[in-house]
């Protein structure tokens, strides 16, 4: 072979060994930095001292998981939810970890409501408080995989998902951030989804709204 070409192919070759071998060893990093090198982060300062967190869709899952470790790090609560019995068992829950954390509950029911209830309902509480972090964790999933025309529920399923998935976060978001903006402080955690980043077949409403919550963030 022409020694010209035989060097260019090397170059190229190794040159691919090397841009691949770094792709997988950034893979790895960002899985296991968080365990393994990342330092928590003081959210009091980060908050500006703003001793109030909202989590949506906190009555299970992540948004429990969040307002369990906002509350150990001395953030007072306010867990807005659907149902009234779950929330209930997660404020006494927390009251028996963190005695001397507020907890605030609102049954909301974010796939059924417009701007007007999120005004009657959540904002004369908030109006009150001094919010240093907003999670912004409320999202439904397909109940399956499947065609969109075959989505479990119809459109009006659709909706719901849409605007569960969308809209608690933008308007929420819209609603904290001035002060936030003011204080020049505060935290703003929007829950995507890998789905966000790389649609995924027969999911695609799912994908769409997490794609969404990913570009806004
Ligand atoms: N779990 C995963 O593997 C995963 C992966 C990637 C991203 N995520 C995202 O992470 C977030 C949390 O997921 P998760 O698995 O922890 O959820 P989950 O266990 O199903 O909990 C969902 C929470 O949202 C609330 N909720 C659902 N619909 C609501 C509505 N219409 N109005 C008010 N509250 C409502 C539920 O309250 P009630 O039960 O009281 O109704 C519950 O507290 C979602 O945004 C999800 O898309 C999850």
């Amino acid at each position: 072979m022409n020694p010209i070409l035989s060097d260019a192919l090397h170059i190229i070759a190794y040159t691919t060994l090397v841009l691949f071998g770094h792709r997988i060893f950034l893979g790895f990093y960002k899985i296991f930095y968080v365990f393994l090198f990342s330092k928590p982060k003081n959210l009091k300062k980060l908050s500006g001292g703003a001793n109030w967190a909202i989590v949506t869709g906190s009555s299970d899952g992540l948004g429990k998981a969040y307002a369990n470790e906002l509350a150990k790090n001395g953030f007072n609560l306010v867990l807005i939810s659907r149902t009234l019995s779950k929330l209930e068992n997660v404020k006494n829950m927390i009251n028996e970890k963190y005695p001397e954390i507020e907890v605030k509950i609102i049954a909301f029911d974010f796939g059924k409501s417009c701007y007007k209830d999120y005004e009657k309902d959540i904002f004369p509480v908030l109006d009150k408080l001094d919010i240093g972090i907003l999670v912004n964790n409320v999202g439904q999933m397909h109940k399956y995989p499947d065609y969109f025309h075959l989505f479990l529920g119809g459109p009006e399923k659709v909706a719901e998902l849409v605007t569960v998935n969308t809209l608690p976060c933008t308007i929420l978001t819209a609603k904290v951030l001035s002060k936030m903006v003011e204080r020049k402080s505060g935290i703003i955690i929007n829950i995507s989804s890998a789905s966000g980043y790389h649609e995924m077949a027969k999911w695609s409403v799912y994908s769409g709204t997490k794609v969404c919550v990913f570009k806004r963030g």
